[in-house]
């Protein structure tokens, strides 16, 4: 039996019959039509009328907070559970992330946390620079809630969808809820190029710049003319010929990673002790990973035994992310609110949830598992 992992790449002849496209076409190059098609299609999927590709989702987070004018000594408010690139981006610039505690009902960044910390911001003359919010797991934020907040303080929203593509909130896709969203084709995401990733804003204004910055900041003439610090952080056109065929199949992966979610539930829901990541009522996951908390006084076994336990049988399975107010390289960085990510880094697993898994590997993970609760 071959190993079993998270969230493996789900590629097969489409991205292969595309990317070979791409390559006859001489198109081998950071700009060409299968970048253009990508930016079409994302752009159109997501409901937002401009979509720059990139080289990776942190090139993205990067590019939408410096656009939004966030500098060096700045605050930006960002959740505590996330992966380091949606702080990353803020130390970047120089500023100082602000982690903000989770609800524990959703995982999500805490909006009464969020309401009291702009509150006493304001009050003290110190408003953050900007909020990124993060669709965590690919369930989207409390944007009912977040949006109004981030209007009435005049503070820019940068939504980081790296997890989401697929997802919906109030019906509306995760993507199109702050000034400038990103998301992130990485091998493990649910459509991949490789590497690679996406910024998206209803501003033309900020997605020409955003472009402009990806290239070198290069100015549109012959020669080549810089009147300001530039990246290189533009996606190659092979890679993104391969995200334009996974794109064309991502409602049939999401249909298949919320199968996933559901057989897992069907079969571990019922076990002392395990409680699934909630489905917040307000949007549509795109179940991403399937995530559960296990409760060791009732299980009768820690989540970290559970993990080796399916690795033992070459399960690969991770503990939900530990949080940035934890990591030795946030220390001392403000932290708003109480234990809530803590508690879901204790007891949280991530299950295997790619939608290239089949169901043979599934009752494997569920036996595993089942058998070792009380
Ligand atoms: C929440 C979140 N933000 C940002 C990123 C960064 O994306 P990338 O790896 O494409 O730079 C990731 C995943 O990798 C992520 O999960």
């Amino acid at each position: 039996m071959s190993r079993v992992y998270l969230s493996p790449p789900d590629v097969g002849e489409d991205e292969r019959a595309m990317l070979l496209e791409a390559f006859d076409s001489n198109w081998i190059a950071p700009l060409g039509p299968h970048v253009d098609a990508f930016e079409d299609e994302m752009a159109a999927r997501v409901g937002v009328e401009h979509a720059v590709a990139l080289s990776s989702g942190t090139a993205a987070l990067h590019l939408a907070l410096l656009l939004l004018g966030v500098e060096a000594g700045d605050d930006v408010l960002v959740p505590t559970l996330t992966f380091v690139a949606t702080a990353n981006a803020a130390a970047y610039l120089g500023a100082r992330p602000v982690l903000v505690d989770c609800d524990p009902d959703t995982w999500q960044i805490d909006p009464d946390l969020v309401a009291e910390e702009l509150h006493t911001r304001r009050e003290a003359g110190r408003l953050p620079a900007a909020l990124v919010t993060v669709d965590l797991y690919g369930q989207c934020a409390d944007y009912g809630r977040l949006v109004p907040l981030c209007e009435e303080y005049g503070v820019p929203l940068v939504e980081d969808a790296a997890e989401a593509l697929g997802a919906t909130y109030a019906g509306r896709p995760a993507g199109s809820f702050g000034q400038a969203a990103v998301f992130s084709f990485n091998g493990n995401k649910i459509i991949t190029t490789g590497g690679g990733g996406m910024l998206v804003s209803g501003s033309g204004e900020l997605a020409g710049a955003a472009r402009n910055l990806a290239s070198q900041a290069r100015e549109p003439v012959a020669h080549y003319e810089h009147a300001r610090l530039g990246f290189n952080y533009r996606l190659s056109n092979l890679l993104a010929a391969v995200g334009l065929a996974q794109l064309r199949g991502l409602d049939r992966r999401v249909a298949r990673r919320r199968a996933i979610n559901q057989r897992y539930r069907a079969a571990l829901s019922g076990l002392p002790g395990v409680r699934f990541l909630p489905v917040d009522g307000g949007g549509e996951p795109n179940y991403w990973l399937t995530c559960l908390l296990i409760d060791p006084e009732q299980f009768g076994t820690t989540r970290e035994d559970v993990r080796l336990a399916l690795e033992e049988q070459d399960i690969e399975s991770r503990p939900t992310w530990k949080p940035l107010h934890l990591q030795p390289m946030f220390a001392g960085t403000p932290v708003v609110g109480g234990p809530a990510a803590a508690h879901i880094f204790d007891q949280g697993l991530c299950l295997p949830s790619g939608s290239s898994l089949s169901d043979p590997d599934l009752d494997r993970v569920v036996e595993i598992v089942s058998g070792l609760s009380r």
